[in-house]
């Protein structure tokens, strides 16, 4: 495939355009899953998926399924996926690069009339961002049999369950405590993603080959105090819970920085969320939420991170004037690509001739639920700065299309092996 092909340019170009107008207009650029721009992208997408010839379902998990059959009677299949829901004011790139880059490869494979010995199957993994219910990759984790009842039964702060979302989007939500039926399936998952991070671009690198992704945990703090009145409540009778909320965020700041230097292992935490109520000027806070985002390679210094933590929150809760609660409300484990998958994305990406190097992702992906039961690996493409979930992500329409020869080039030699 000639990635420079101006074909392939305008139409990975005009398809990125295309989807970044379902956005919230005030906050561009926002499509939430299960929000009216989701279900609008979907629609469009869904056209794509038929103007492209492909058969279109939606799985038990709500993911959006455009397949390309083969001659052949076969029930194994290749899927090359990503998403197309974003985070609030996120970019145009994140997932989208990675359905659009599907599309490009199933017309390709149809303009030149290749045959293929399973079926091709483009998947819009449905919310692989994390929501407003606490979980992210609902429709991988759907897949694998990895959404257990109280996560299914997790109400968002406007009161709408998720299961029911799931149902009402197509899903089934009654079969996805264990894997689906497909998985048995499936010969490979294949992803293409921005990087999200700065190493391609400084090595001036077409192509970055994920060799693992990171554990992601996420927490839920409450820190209860006592609301009052800001004027009359003297400096040594308050319970602020914002304050108390700022002695956490910098301890576990802290003591990010010391583990990931100390493991020389991917280690990073966040606290991006939190509300403060009642959030007045003059009044005590009296209770803070807060979300704890945190990533590791390292499975002992995660360890490490969470005793430390509960045993702060301990002792704050035996000396200080709050109540501190800590709750686990999401996990994904460290896992490593499929290394026979890895090997030959490296060689796909040379024949392609584009440099290339094996590295470590930073971000959660959907290929990290699905690596949990079949073979499953992905690869980057630069972004500018490294940017990311945020308006200003960027990545060039050509690097784009580098990678989608990649996947094509990955999809011919998957092709050879399995021919019978
Ligand atoms: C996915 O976007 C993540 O948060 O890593
Ligand atoms: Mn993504
Ligand atoms: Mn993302």
């Amino acid at each position: 495939m000639d990635f420079h092909a101006q074909s392939n340019i305008s139409f990975i170009r005009h398809k990125i355009h295309e989807l970044e107008k379902f956005t919230e207009k005030k906050r561009p650029f926002t499509r939430l899953v299960f929000s009216k721009e989701f279900y609008e992208a979907r629609v469009w997408l869904k056209d794509e998926y038929l103007k492209l010839g492909l058969s279109v379902s939606t799985d038990e998990a709500g993911n959006l399924i455009g397949t390309l059959n083969s001659k052949i009677n076969t029930d194994k299949i290749i899927i090359v996926g990503s998403h197309i829901d974003t985070v609030p004011s996120g970019g145009k790139f994140d997932g989208i690069a990675g359905v659009v880059a599907a599309l490009c490869l199933i017309k390709h494979i149809k303009d030149n009339d290749i045959n293929l010995p399973f079926n091709l199957a483009v998947y819009d993994y449905l919310g692989e961002e994390l929501n407003d219910w606490g979980i992210s990759c609902i429709g991988t984790r759907g897949m694998i049999g990895a959404l257990n009842q109280e996560i299914l039964s997790r109400g968002n702060s406007s009161g709408n369950i998720l299961k029911d979302e799931i149902n009402k989007i197509g899903g089934n939500s009654k079969s996805l405590t264990k894997p689906l039926p497909t998985i048995k399936n499936i010969l490979a998952c294949l992803e293409l993603h921005i990087e999200q991070g700065k190493i391609l671009e400084q090595k001036k690198l077409d192509i970055g080959i994920v060799r693992s992704i990171p554990s992601i945990s996420r927490f839920n703090v409450e820190v209860n105090g006592q609301a009052g009145h800001s004027g009359t409540i003297l400096m040594d009778q308050r319970a602020d819970a914002l304050v108390a909320s700022s002695e956490i965020i910098t301890f576990i700041n802290k003591l990010a920085l010391i583990l990931s230097q100390e493991s020389n292992q991917h280690f990073v935490s966040t606290i991006g969320k939190i509300t403060v109520s009642p959030n007045a000027a003059a009044i005590i806070p009296g209770k803070v939420e807060m979300t704890i985002d945190l990533r590791s390679s390292s499975k002992s210094s995660r360890e490490q991170y969470i005793k430390e933590l509960e045993e702060k929150i301990e002792l704050m809760n035996k000396t200080g004037t709050c109540k501190i609660d800590m709750n686990n409300i999401a996990y994904a484990p460290f896992v490593e690509m499929d290394k026979e998958l890895v090997k030959l994305f490296k060689d796909s990406a040379n024949s392609c001739g584009l440099t290339n190097q094996i590295m470590d992702s930073g971000a959660g992906h959907d290929t990290a639920q699905l690596s949990r039961l079949v073979p499953a690996a992905m690869i980057f493409i630069p972004c500018k700065g490294g940017l990311s979930h945020c308006p200003e992500e960027h990545a060039e329409i050509l690097d784009i299309s580098k990678g989608t020869a990649v996947l094509l080039k990955m999809v011919e030699n998957l092709a050879m092996l399995n021919r019978a």
